[in-house]
């Protein structure tokens, strides 16, 4: 057994996996990055991934061969490893306390078939971008934004594989930091209400120029976020992309119209003021509805929070519903009214021939096709029914 001294570290248990983390993870409020950083808050996306990652691995053909970055004390591939069935697991960091306790954790767990290495993200992909050597399943979990390391990360994916990457570089993503979002994500975002979701459209946005660049495809198959990351799912196709997937959002926010475009407008179509533009950002599809379908079917197997199953009937609704949604306070503090009940709306919207769905995003919004001035109009009638 390696040798970790007891008194700053202990064993949890994630999901179905023990695992040896810092002390101080647990009783402070901001998990430390000394000795080595372990969030426990971050187990709800660890379940997103082992729900994802296992409706994949059902799927997919080839040899399952997980590699992880930017593993930390391994929390996430060690659950992988232990919880689904992979052929090969990676572990790389480079904190070497961080790969001693994953190693720890390996062996409470029984798991043989990894391999722990303590380099630099990139040098470490670029280690694995050779045919034959490519992960199926690669994931990048960085401290901030992960678009650093989109082209070695989506080398190292073989082809059909799944590539998972995290974002909490929150202010950059959401409109604070404009110009840090274009040099980063080579896109700019606007503050809207749906900041959530344009963030993960940048960020999408950024591994499709970046993919493009390399010649591969990159389709996405999930995305998730809370209030502090926002992750993603792409399956890695080593074809070029034919179909452009990047545009812009125009907002404006005098009446609160907004659509997707494949150009800048300057006006709004509705009032005709000053439209405000964010992008060039993602403006595909962000859920696959057979993957969605894969993942609800795999919870049964797993041992993860009973959220998820939720979150997933909520994307599964909202899988090809148009982008951008609305929340109920925008369209109250419009009307200056209160807020009906979210199924009113939505149930309204359908009866006069939108469609409409629920979001994933936001527990009050609202996905239509509706525009601004016909949502307003329901809005009425959902008020006085
Ligand atoms: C957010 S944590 C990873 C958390 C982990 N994936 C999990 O789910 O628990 C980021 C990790 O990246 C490591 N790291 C930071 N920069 C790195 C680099 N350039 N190469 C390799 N590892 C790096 C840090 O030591 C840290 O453990
Ligand atoms: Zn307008």
């Amino acid at each position: 057994m390696l040798d970790i001294p007891s008194e700053s570290f202990q064993e949890i248990i994630e999901g179905k996996t023990k695992l040896l983390v810092p002390k101080g993870s647990i009783t402070e409020k901001v998990p430390p990055k000394e000795p080595a950083f372990f969030n426990p808050k971050a187990k709800l996306n660890r379940d997103f991934s082992i729900i994802a990652y296992a409706a994949f691995i059902e799927k997919f053909q080839g040899p399952k061969i997980f590699l992880e970055g930017l593993a930390g004390i391994g929390a996430r591939g060690l659950r992988v490893a232990n919880e689904l069935k992979i052929d090969n697991l990676v572990i790389n960091d480079l904190n070497p306390t961080a790969l001693k306790m994953a190693e720890y954790s390996a062996n409470l767990n029984g798991i043989k078939n990894v391999e722990f290495t303590e380099k630099e993200v990139c040098r470490f992909f670029s280690s694995y971008s050779k045919k034959g050597q490519r992960g199926s399943i690669v994931d990048i979990d960085p401290f901030g934004s992960p678009a650093a390391f989109f082209d070695c990360g989506i080398r190292a994916t073989m082809h059909g594989g799944i590539l998972s990457t995290a974002a909490t570089d929150l202010q950059v993503l959401n409109g604070l930091f404009q110009s840090a979002c274009k040099r980063k994500y080579g896109g700019i975002p606007i503050r809207v209400e749906y900041g959530n979701e344009m963030a993960i459209r940048l960020v999408l946005g950024c591994l499709r120029v970046v993919a493009a660049r390399l010649g591969v495809e990159v389709k996405p198959m999930f995305v998730e976020s809370d209030m502090h990351y926002y992750r993603t799912y792409v399956k890695v196709l080593n074809r070029p992309d034919q179909e452009e997937n990047i545009g812009y959002i125009l907002h404006c926010k005098n009446c609160g119209y907004r659509k997707i475009s494949f150009e800048q407008k300057q006006e709004c179509e509705l009032c005709k003021l000053k439209i405000g533009i964010a992008g060039p950002l993602w403006i595909g599809k962000i859920f696959d509805k057979d993957f969605l379908k894969d993942m609800l079917i795999q919870i049964s197997n797993l041992q993860v929070d009973k959220v998820c199953e939720k979150t997933l009937n909520k994307c599964l609704l909202e899988a090809e519903m148009p982008p951008t949604y609305y929340t109920l306070d925008e369209i109250a503090k419009k009307m200056k009214t209160s807020p009906p009940k979210l199924e009113d709306v939505i149930e309204n919207l359908q009866k006069n021939g939108f469609v409409a769905s629920v979001t994933s995003f936001n527990p009050t919004g609202f996905r239509t096709n509706a525009k601004i001035n016909k949502i307003i109009e329901i809005f009425q009638l959902s008020s006085k029914a």
